[in-house]
């Protein structure tokens, strides 16, 4: 069964790579208009999987399956269905279908678990359109404030009008909100976006903790002027000072252990072959295991930029856009994770992630476990992303061996000893 179910929620995931608000390639923002068509797809397959479907004002599907018996806190799965510019089909939305497919396993199985499931496929994650990303997953654990609902795109358009655009309410944002008591934890699974497993021969890994990252903005101020008669000593060329941090940045990663440092966006204005940059802005996204580490590469990277910009009389403003702290894996979900995959003959590598998850953003609310899959080439937010399908096959049968292994614990020590030491398998 765990084939089947496997190759469906890879075929699902493909499915969804054709729905793009550009052409020739994958882009998928917050809300934007192929959005509403994912929703229609996810709704039906939740539904088909027995559940019974919500979508909130953040433009979140939310699936419940909770047969007869299955009372009280839920158990959370999912993750998100955005994805970046340019982006492979399975960042995200493989952890949607593979939820939504150990639903089905649970049910096919006829497995009477003692609560509920719900499956998360959050609207947003990534950050790609008001650079703040989890705009799903933080509705749901109710930390909109205005400030993000006052961001603006792009074109201008604010968060709080996107969700108008769409048809949904921002007043209504409240009621997304799952309380605490209304869940008791929450699984992942994503790709590992990483050469880490493949370099291992694992096709599943356990993720012990989201790594910290600090995400700013840096402008750099010069004067434009004319390419043509303005002598290279007179000029203050805003762009030649963010070139120089850019790879000032890259060599504080380079000399620091762990560390990673990216300029993923640069603008240049006003923007003309023959016009010498007046304004250069940047993003800086730098990430690291240990919090107190990027925080001090991040000042060291400011005061190297920052007397850069003064030798060639420019100004440099850095704002920071957001910081999230390392987010450790809850111990005991990741305890029962680890079972299900040894039942399986499994021995999964445990790793850091160094991709941000929905699950950081769920961490303040509820215990969280990752699983993940092994990525070929390691290659992400790239069309060429991939999965294989034994792997996503071995995914579903460890998830729903681990929800069987969940509800045991849940159920008392007889029921645990149902299921015991081997996998039933799917
Ligand atoms: O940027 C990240 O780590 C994630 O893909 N949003
Ligand atoms: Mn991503
Ligand atoms: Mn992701």
């Amino acid at each position: 069964m765990r084939e089947e179910l496997g190759a469906e929620a890879v075929r699902r995931c493909d499915e969804l790579g054709t729905l793009s608000e550009e052409a020739g390639r994958l882009t998928r923002t917050f809300l934007s208009p192929p959005v509403r068509e994912v929703q229609r797809r996810v709704r039906v397959w939740m539904e088909a999987a027995g559940m019974s479907v919500r979508l909130d004002a953040a433009g979140n599907v939310i699936g419940r399956y909770a047969p007869p018996g299955a009372t009280g806190p839920a158990f959370l799965m999912g993750s998100h269905v955005d994805t970046v510019r340019d982006a492979g089909r399975y960042d995200g939305i493989l952890g949607v279908t593979l939820a939504i497919a150990a639903v089905d396993g649970v049910r096919r199985r006829g497995l009477a678990l003692p609560f509920p499931l719900e499956v998360l496929a959050f609207s947003e994650e990534e950050g790609a359109r008001f650079g703040v990303p989890f705009l799903g997953s933080r509705a749901v654990v109710g930390s909109y404030d205005p400030d993000l609902l006052a961001r603006r795109d792009a074109q201008g358009v604010s968060v709080a009008e996107a969700i108008r655009d769409f048809g949904n309410d921002p007043a209504a944002l409240p009621a997304a909100e799952i309380a605490a008591p209304a869940a008791f934890g929450y699984l992942e699974a994503h790709i590992e976006q990483g050469p880490v497993l493949e370099s291992l021969g694992a096709p599943l890994g356990l993720v012990s903790a989201i790594t910290s990252q600090s995400r700013l903005t840096l402008t750099f101020g010069g004067r434009s002027g004319h390419a043509g008669t303005t002598p290279m000593g007179a000029r203050r060329d805003a762009l030649g000072g963010a070139a120089a941090f850019v790879l000032l940045a890259e060599a504080e990663a380079l000399a620091t252990p762990g560390l990673v440092a990216t300029v993923g966006q640069i603008a240049a204005l006003p923007g003309s072959a023959n016009v010498i940059p007046g304004r250069v802005t940047l993003s800086l996204d730098v990430r690291h295991p240990d919090a107190a580490v990027r925080r001090a590469a991040v000042e060291r990277m400011l005061a190297a930029g920052a007397a850069e910009a003064a030798r060639r009389r420019l100004e440099m403003e850095a704002t920071p856009v957001f910081e999230h702290a390392a987010v450790p894996c809850d111990a005991a979900l990741s305890a029962v994770l680890r079972t299900a995959l040894g039942a399986m003959g499994l021995t999964a590598p445990s790793l850091v992630s160094g991709a941000g998850h929905d699950a950081q953003v769920l961490a303040a609310r509820w215990p969280v476990a990752m699983l993940f899959l092994r990525s070929p080439g390691g290659i992400s937010h790239h069309p060429d992303e991939a999965v294989l399908p034994g792997d996503v096959a071995l995914a579903v049968g460890a998830m729903v061996d681990f929800l069987e292994r969940l509800g045991g614990q849940r159920s008392g020590p007889a029921a645990d000893d149902a299921t015991g030491g081997a996998s039933r398998g799917v």
